[in-house]
Order: C-alpha cells, then sequence, then structure tokens
C-alpha cells in the first residue's frame, strides 16, 4: 500500500538492537543545521562539488545533499586502509575508487562520515589539493576527537563523540548495522 510505513528494525536479525548514541531525531536536527551552515557557506558558488567517501558516507550524503538548497553535484570515492583499524599499519590509506570527474577550479567538499584517526582524511586531502580545487572544505557527521593522530581541520561537524564503537547511519561492524537509523555504540556483545 502507497504511503504504508514498514517498521524499520535495522536489519539485525536475532538480536536486540544495540543502545542509541544519537537519536534519529538528534541526527535529523543537526543535518538540518549543516545544511544551512553550508548553504551559507557556499552562497555564492555555481557548483558545489560534494565528495562522499564510501562506503560510510552514502546515507549521510544523501541526506545532507537532498536538505542543500545551493547547486551541487555528486562525487563518490572509496578507499580502504590496510589491515585492520588497530594494527601498525592502520595510517596506511588506499585508493579505491576515484572521483568520475576532474575537481579542479571547483569548490569541493568531503563529506565522511566519521573523523577517527584522521589518517584517512588527511590522505584524501592531500590527494585532492593536489588536483587545484578552487576550495576544498571537510564535512563530517561524527568525530572522536580522543582517537585522533592528525592534526585535521573540519569546516562542518556533526557531533564530536566519545572513544566508543560506533554503528548505524552508514557506519558498519563487518559490513553489519549500516542500515541502522541512528547510531549506535556497539557492545563488546554484539561484535
Ligand atoms: C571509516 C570512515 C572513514 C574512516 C575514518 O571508513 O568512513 O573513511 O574510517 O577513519 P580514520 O580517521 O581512522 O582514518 P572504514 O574504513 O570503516 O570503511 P567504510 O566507510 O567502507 O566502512
Amino acid at each position: 500500500m502507497i504511503g504504508a510505513t514498514p517498521r524499520r528494525t535495522g536489519s539485525v536479525v536475532g538480536m536486540e538492537l544495540p543502545p542509541s548514541l544519537v537519536s534519529e531525531q538528534a541526527i535529523a536536527q543537526r543535518v538540518d543545521e549543516l545544511a544551512a551552515e553550508i548553504d551559507r557557506a557556499y552562497a555564492g558558488t555555481d557548483m558545489l562539488v560534494l565528495v562522499g567517501v564510501l562506503k560510510g558516507s552514502f546515507v549521510f550524503l544523501a541526506d545532507l545533499a537532498r536538505r542543500l538548497t545551493v547547486p551541487h553535484r555528486i562525487e563518490f570515492i572509496a578507499v580502504s586502509s590496510y589491515g585492520d583499524r588497530a594494527s601498525e599499519h592502520a595510517e596506511a590509506v588506499r585508493l579505491l575508487m576515484d572521483v568520475r570527474h576532474d575537481i579542479g577550479g571547483q569548490d569541493v567538499l568531503l563529506v565522511e562520515d566519521i573523523v577517527d584517526t584522521g589518517h584517512t582524511l588527511t590522505y584524501l586531502l592531500r590527494m585532492l589539493e593536489a588536483r587545484r580545487p578552487a576550495s576544498l572544505g571537510v564535512c563530517t557527521l561524527l568525530h572522536k576527537p580522543d582517537r585522533t593522530e592528525r592534526e585535521v581541520t573540519i569546516d562542518h561537524l556533526g557531533f564530536s563523540i566519545p572513544d566508543v564503537w560506533v554503528v548505524g547511519y552508514g557506519l558498519d561492524y563487518a559490513e553489519r548495522y549500516r542500515t541502522l537509523p541512528y547510531i549506535a555504540e556497539l557492545p563488546p556483545e554484539y561484535r
């Protein structure tokens, strides 16, 4: 039936849903505020290029982009870190998929779901800066300042969060929980 809203469960079968750290309502309100902030910051631009970092940013980017009134286009980039995040090689980032169109001379806003150690952001900024955009900004929904090892400048920030494992709203644990509509702290028994 058109208009019927199926109950969202986060698609986690056989387990209780993990506890909420940032609610759906709090995310929606903050995304509204971020979109207004970005609209103001880029009021004069002909075309803002939003570069979403896959996979985690896809939910945030979709919601953010649909709230913007400034003209914009969407690009995606995909990176992966070598080994796992806790390993000694966690700082090594590799490019899996590049943007499709040139960003030279354009206003570019990198859109992340989370800045953790800051290695991914540092790598991406260095790579994109070399292509000489007119401007290069950073928007991230989440930042874990206690984990950040690199000096990073975040122009538009959703929430600073403590050093806990978070999932939902695009963020995963072993590819699970990405479609949870809120951001949850994942207790050890869920891993
Ligand atoms: C997450 C997130 C960032 C990166 C941040 O991606 O989307 O890109 O980690 O971590 P850092 O600040 O420590 O570099 P992840 O590697 O989990 O991949 P995914 O987005 O494909 O799930």
